[in-house]
């Protein structure tokens, strides 16, 4: 039997090649090594947590389902569904409430970071990783490919999954693992920093080649070496350090001809899948019938394990 595999996006906007190579380029790998029977989900409900208006959450969840059918995700192959249209999802949510602590949610990196910024914190973003562990748990799933920053939400799956099986008595859950790809879990922004909306200094997943061209012209670069490191940084995502050389050596000091190369190497990687979203963003019933089926699938396995948990815990 295949290993299930699940991850999840948020729909809070524009992907850009940061969630790309950080993680969702894992998604279409291991789609396609067919060593996994796959689930892909729109985390709609946990961003619910940011987007609190219905025009732009309807707007978000459209564009990501978009996404990731033109990255590649491929609904016949995989379960491609929307979060809120699986009620088990929050209704085992309820469940692992009512055994995990409130000192141990407050441990995690991401209320701690949403804490410091703004003291009056939404209960869903404190429970965030209980919701998540739910999506998780539901599918039996084994592998959950994410970029690092959500390693520590797989370890909380990890533990609820082992604390309700002890307290229940049940073998109830399997015990899921993250995988994190060392080598591009953080990819660089235009600044230098890790590529990020809130630093402004993202190259979009789909840009056009004019917005492709302003982002590569922006990227900062200080005169003090032969090789503008915030560009070869980039560049490195799209071409090995074998093909990158003889160019940068080619180079040495001329940034504009370095950063016009990256540019045709972005666009040449990008046109592809951006001809793909242009054409299915033309035809929104098609992608809304990708979801609902995918809705009915996924709702089978996770019913299913409502009632195994149901039962584990005495209310049926
Ligand atoms: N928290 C994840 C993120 O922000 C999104 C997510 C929600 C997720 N549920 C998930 C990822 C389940 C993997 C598995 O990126």
């Amino acid at each position: 039997m295949n290993k299930i595999l699940l991850s999840g996006v948020k729909p809070t906007g524009q992907a850009h090649i940061g969630n790309y190579f950080g993680a969702m380029k894992q998604f279409v790998d291991l789609q396609k090594s067919g060593d996994f029977d796959c689930l892909f989900m729109i985390a709609d409900y946990h961003a619910l947590n940011l987007i609190q208006d219905k025009e732009e959450m309807k707007k978000l969840t459209l564009e990501l389902a978009l996404d990731y059918l033109a990255i590649g995700l491929d609904p016949k192959k995989s379960i491609i569904f929307k979060q809120s249209d699986v009620s088990a999802h929050t209704e085992l949510s309820w469940i692992f409430d009512t055994i995990v602590t409130m000192p141990y949610l407050m441990r995690a990196h991401a209320f701690k970071d949403a804490e410091a910024k703004d003291k009056e914190i939404n209960v869903g973003t404190f429970n965030y990783p209980v919701l998540m562990a739910a999506d998780i748990l539901l599918y039996n799933t084994d592998v959950v490919p994410v970029g690092a920053d959500q390693k520590q939400h797989v370890e909380y799956a990890r533990d609820i999954a082992l604390k309700f099986n002890h307290i229940f008595k049940s073998e109830t859950f399997k015990l899921p693992t993250d995988l994190i790809m060392k080598d591009v879990a953080v990819v660089p922004g235009t600044d230098g920093r890790k590529m990020s909306k809130s630093y402004n200094n993202i190259i979009s997943l789909f840009a056009t080649r004019e917005q492709i061209t302003k982002a590569v012209m922006s990227i900062v670069t200080d005169s003090s070496g032969d090789i503008p490191v915030n560009v070869y940084a980039i560049h490195r995502l799209f071409k090995t350090e074998a093909e990158l050389k003889p160019l940068y050596e080619a180079n040495k000091g001329r940034y504009k001809t370095l950063k016009d190369a990256l540019v045709e190497d972005i666009d040449a990687f990008i046109k592809p899948m951006r001809e793909r979203r242009e054409k299915l963003a033309k035809d929104p019933k098609k992608v809304i019938k990708i979801l609902e089926k995918g809705a009915k699938q996924a709702k089978k396995i996770a019913d299913k394990k409502l009632i195994e948990v149901k039962n584990s815990i005495g209310v049926l």
